[in-house]
């Protein structure tokens, strides 16, 4: 029973080991940790993407997937990127088991193609913040919708701010004027 618990408590140490090796060569690439969003947080952030079945979505660094099944369970289509491949094989075992309309793509979120979605999730960096706007920027639809916790998009002037304790998530409407200043 002894030689059990350890053998088992091993393979745990092991697997422990392999994921930090996963997240830390990731961190290295991105300067983005995996930190989830609290859950009642990413309940505001669906109710201000105002989803329907008919509407596109994707979660920008989706981590273990949260955002992206919450808003896949009331019938938006979508997707998640993620760095981190234990995370995408996570999300993506656990869909086969709730078979949502939504994937995972483990891709660097700078290669999608993220025209004609609705609405864009992130919680980034302040640095990412920076660097999505001056990649995507120019190429997003009008009126694409970008919710983001945490950190703002420091070219862009927000439509809305939701405060929720010390949390904020900014809401950002493509196509809205943007001040010069801000530029
Ligand atoms: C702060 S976590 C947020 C996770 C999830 N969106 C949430 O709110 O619960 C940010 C995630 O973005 C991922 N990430 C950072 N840069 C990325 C990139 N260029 N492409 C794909 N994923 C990225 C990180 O690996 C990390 O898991």
């Amino acid at each position: 029973m002894i030689n059990f618990i350890l053998f088992l408590i091993i393979i745990a140490l092991t697997a422990a080991s392999i994921f930090s090796v996963f997240f830390a060569l990731r961190l290295f690439q991105t300067g983005v940790p995996f930190i989830p969003t609290p859950d009642p947080i990413v309940e505001k952030m669906i109710e201000l993407a105002e989803l329907t079945s008919e509407k596109k979505f994707v979660d920008l660094g989706c981590g273990e997937g949260k955002i992206v099944r919450a808003a896949g369970k009331l019938g938006a289509r979508g997707s998640g990127y993620e760095l981190i491949k234990p995370l995408v094989w996570y999300s993506t075992l656990r869909n086969k088991l709730e078979n949502l309309p939504i994937e995972f793509r483990s891709d660097d979120f700078f290669t999608a193609n993220l025209e004609n979605i609705d609405v864009i999730f992130c919680y980034l960096w302040p640095s990412a913040m920076k660097k999505f706007w001056e990649n995507f920027g120019e190429t997003l639809t009008p009126g694409t919708k970008i919710i983001s916790h945490a950190f703002e998009i420091p070219q862009l002037t927000p439509e809305k701010i939701e405060e929720m304790g010390k949390s904020k998530i900014f809401v950002y409407r493509v196509g809205a004027q943007i001040p010069a200043e801000k530029i």
